[in-house]
């Protein structure tokens, strides 16, 4: 089977989608130099990151320690996704697949790279303001992360390992959007309105995963598919260890425990274990993250976010009962 032949049934589907996902992408959007970076560690902001990780103010010390290890994990995590999406590109170059003609394909996949770097660079940024320390890790692993992508694989093959890896971690901060939004509706707060503007450019990524996932993946052959499989794999490990790192380095550089007693890193451990066992089933079909949810998950999520649901559209208004979040997860 030529490679032509091979995303021929779907390459339609695939570039009108993407062309129908990034439309608004140059408005749905934000630049990191329009945030008021002066209150980002202010005292209110303080007692509010308690909240949100805490239920409660009065635990500003291990909230800030808390989201500063995440998010400086997660910038790292962002750069990285970055860099492998422009490697692909590259190699897509002189790939003239039924997909790889026309903008859509390339235009899509320069938004989410663009994005990522400036995720990376706002949520950096972000750590140094709320807690005044940047948590460094040796060489954070980045050698190692990239070379698993380093191989002589399809491109596509590299594209949707790549893509769900970054969705799980996608699917988790959007719970978190979720509380936000919920506790602060105003988004009065500099942290809800982080989350907010990165979730714009999530909701993005979150759809090409999709298309990733639920178009690319199953038109690959079964070789291929097994290598999505392993390139996860070995990068969901090396993502582990450098998560490790990060917890070190924040412990030592902070010197406090921001994990026991955390009703938030609870409800986050509990999602991401779920999203990552169970996206791809065990026939190796691919699922959404709204996809896989029980009921005994979907309430978990709707105690600590307000939503029952992770990605879907049109999620209905927020109910009165919702702020009453106090302690959610414990
Ligand atoms: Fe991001
Ligand atoms: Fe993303």
């Amino acid at each position: 089977m030529t490679t032509h032949n091979q995303f021929h049934g779907i390459a339609d589907a695939v570039r009108t989608e993407l062309a129908s996902v990034t439309r608004l992408a140059h408005i749905n959007t934000f630049h990191p130099g329009a945030f008021d970076w002066s209150e980002a560690g202010t005292a209110d902001e303080l007692n509010y990151v308690s909240t949100v990780a805490y239920g409660e103010a009065g635990h500003e010390k291990q909230a800030v320690a808390y989201l500063t290890k995440e998010l400086a994990q997660l910038a790292e995590i962002e750069r990285h996704v970055s860099a492998v999406m422009t490697m692909v590109m590259g190699e897509l170059h002189d790939l003239r697949d039924p997909i790889n003609v026309g903008h859509e394909l390339h235009n899509a996949l320069s938004c989410f790279a663009s994005e990522e770097i400036q995720h990376a660079n706002t949520f950096y940024r972000y750590v140094r303001a709320l807690s005044g320390v940047e948590p460094r890790v040796d060489k954070a692993l980045f050698d190692e992360r990239f070379d698993v992508f380093r191989t002589d694989d399809h491109p596509y093959v590299k594209l949707v390992a790549l893509c769900c890896s970054a969705y799980v971690g996608e699917s988790v901060i959007t719970v978190f959007e979720h509380r936000a939004d919920a506790l602060d509706p105003q988004r009065d707060r500099f942290f809800t309105r982080l989350l907010h503007t990165h979730g714009l450019d999530e909701a993005r990524h979150v759809k090409i995963d999709h298309v990733a996932m639920k178009l690319v993946y199953p038109a690959l052959t079964a070789h291929q598919q097994q290598r999505v499989r392993e390139l996860l794999s070995q990068i969901e490990e090396l993502n582990r260890r450098l998560a490790e790192a990060f917890q070190a380095a924040t412990e030592q550089i902070l010197a406090v425990d921001f994990t026991t007693g955390n009703p938030a890193a609870a409800v986050q451990l509990e999602m991401t274990k779920a999203f990552g066992s169970k996206v791809f089933a065990p026939d190796g079909t691919l699922h959404t993250v709204d996809e896989i949810l029980d009921d005994e998950l979907s309430a978990v999520i709707t105690a600590f976010s307000g939503v029952g649901r992770v990605h879907a559209a049109g999620i209905p208004p927020l109910s009165p009962e919702v702020p009453a979040l106090a302690g959610a997860g414990q």
